[in-house]
């Protein structure tokens, strides 16, 4: 689309109905695995539909310059010369993985079982977030790790010449800890279990199994364990990334706002491990439809169709945190405009995304107008209904967060006064053509200056 970086303070206003149909980039978590995936495999990966922001870029980059050939050719296709899973070299230079906290963990994952050492650092949102999550279970697999602050950005790690299987359990409900965990397996002897207790996604389970490679999963009373024996090859593949229901989740919150709206978002992947949003927005009255429902290199896809109407509010289960965790922030807009309180509990994890979360969205929220409680572990909010009546006029914090800049966005378009985002740069991490796309919908931004 565009291509054009946007950055700087930006506004949204008042919009009329959303209409059109339309697609959203490639899901983040699979583009990133994709990746990774192929440098793994021996010979030629190919990835249709990658999405390329910035996150996924730095895994590129990363990538190659631990050993891989990776071009996108002239019909738009990725193609990726694996090394093998024993096959990374150690880069010459410092691996930046920018703002992605998902690129710094499988990738510390991948280097664990290698004989090299690598330098990764991020940027200032990355450099603050916790890493001791992936250095335990890594360092009892036998990687070293030199850190700052303990456990902080920029790393060197000394990979395994030896590496050990491990049976880990996880104190938090993570798909990047597990796949790490996975990825280091995957040059490991003997067999990795990793117990989970709360399934999270399983994109790297599925894709593991597309590129040939045995992965187990037993239930047990404790939750589940997943096993992967060791010392085995990749088979290159070919992946189709399906659309990412994180990204479909702001033009379907902008269309449920905004009265008269009515679009429908194709090909948009539906896991059952990351559909949360769409369930709790179901519970809260929205009108969606899941039309043509397929499976798809082993993920399931659908068209999804979304008519604007009032809202209710709800209480959203603690147990559906990990399958729309990253929705969180714009579930939380369309609580504002709910009737009712509602609550958002279970949710200690958004402290420690690419901002804390929970205290930026009840900043924002109340900045807003809107009447928001902020808990240990969730917040409490009081939706308006005709949020066109009041609200907005404010300049909102992003704190370098892509969703809540998207979030505060999207929030504007149904707001009495406009809302303010101190910059829009960040949104290239995920969605860069985020405001192009709302805009062929009928939605509304600009440029804004110091003030809302
Ligand atoms: C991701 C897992 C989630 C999610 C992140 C992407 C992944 O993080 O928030 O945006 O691709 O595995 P956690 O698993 O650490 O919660």
């Amino acid at each position: 689309m565009s291509g054009r970086r946007l950055s700087g303070p930006y506004r949204s206003r008042a919009a009329g109905p959303l209409a059109g149909t339309l697609r959203v980039p490639g899901d983040k978590s699979i583009s990133h695995r994709s990746i990774i995936f192929g440098t793994l495999a021996v010979g030629e990966t190919t990835v249709e539909g990658l999405l390329e922001a910035e996150d996924v870029l730095c895994t590129v980059a990363a990538m190659r310059a631990c050993g891989a050939n990776i071009n996108k050719d002239g019909n738009g296709l990725w193609r990726i010369w694996g090394v093998g899973t024993g096959g990374l070299t150690s880069p010459h230079g410092v691996i930046d993985l920018g703002n992605s906290g998902t690129a710094a963990r499988l990738i510390l994952g991948a280097l664990t079982p290698q004989s090299l050492t690598a330098t990764l650092t991020g940027d200032a949102s990355l450099s603050r977030r916790p890493m001791q999550r992936v250095l335990t279970p890594l360092g009892q697999m036998g990687a070293q790790f030199n850190c700052r602050a303990g456990d902080r950005l920029p790393i060197t790690i000394e990979g395994a010449a030896d590496p050990m299987p491990i049976e880990y359990e996880m104190p938090v409900a993570s798909a990047q800890v597990k796949s790490a965990i996975l990825l280091a397996a995957l040059n490991t002897p003997g067999t990795t279990r990793v117990l989970e207790k709360q399934a999270t996604r399983d994109h790297t389970e599925r894709m593991l199994r597309h590129f040939g490679v045995e992965v187990t999963c037993e239930q047990a009373t404790f939750g589940q364990a997943i096993s992967l024996t060791g010392q085995v090859d990749l088979k290159p593949s070919h992946v189709i990334v399906p659309g990412d229901v994180s990204s479909a989740a702001f033009p379907i919150a902008a269309a449920l706002l905004l009265p008269g709206s009515h679009i429908t978002i194709e090909n948009v992947g539906i896991n059952p491990l990351r559909d949360g949003f769409l369930r709790a927005i179901d519970a809260m009255g929205a009108d969606l439809t899941i039309r043509n429902k397929r499976e798809q290199n082993g993920e399931t896809v659908a068209d999804l169709e979304v008519k604007s109407g009032s809202l209710n509010s709800i209480e959203v289960p603690p147990e559906w945190a990990p399958s729309m965790i990253d929705e969180y922030p714009v579930l939380a807009v369309l609580a504002a405009a709910a009737s009712g309180k509602t609550v958002m509990r279970g949710l200690q994890e958004l402290r420690v995304k690419e901002s804390d979360r929970l205290a930026a969205m009840a900043q924002g929220l109340s900045a807003c107008g809107i009447n928001v409680q902020e808990l240990e572990d969730g917040l409490i909010i009081e939706g308006e209904p005709d949020l066109s009546l009041r609200a907005g006029g404010a300049r909102v914090e992003t704190f370098l967060d892509h969703r809540i800049a998207m979030s505060f966005l999207v929030l504007g378009l149904a707001t009495k006064e406009p809302v303010a985002i101190d910059d829009i740069a960040m949104i290239a991490t995920s969605f860069p053509d985020f405001v192009p796309l709302m805009e062929t919908l009928g939605a509304q931004f600009e440029p804004a200056g110091e003030t809302p």
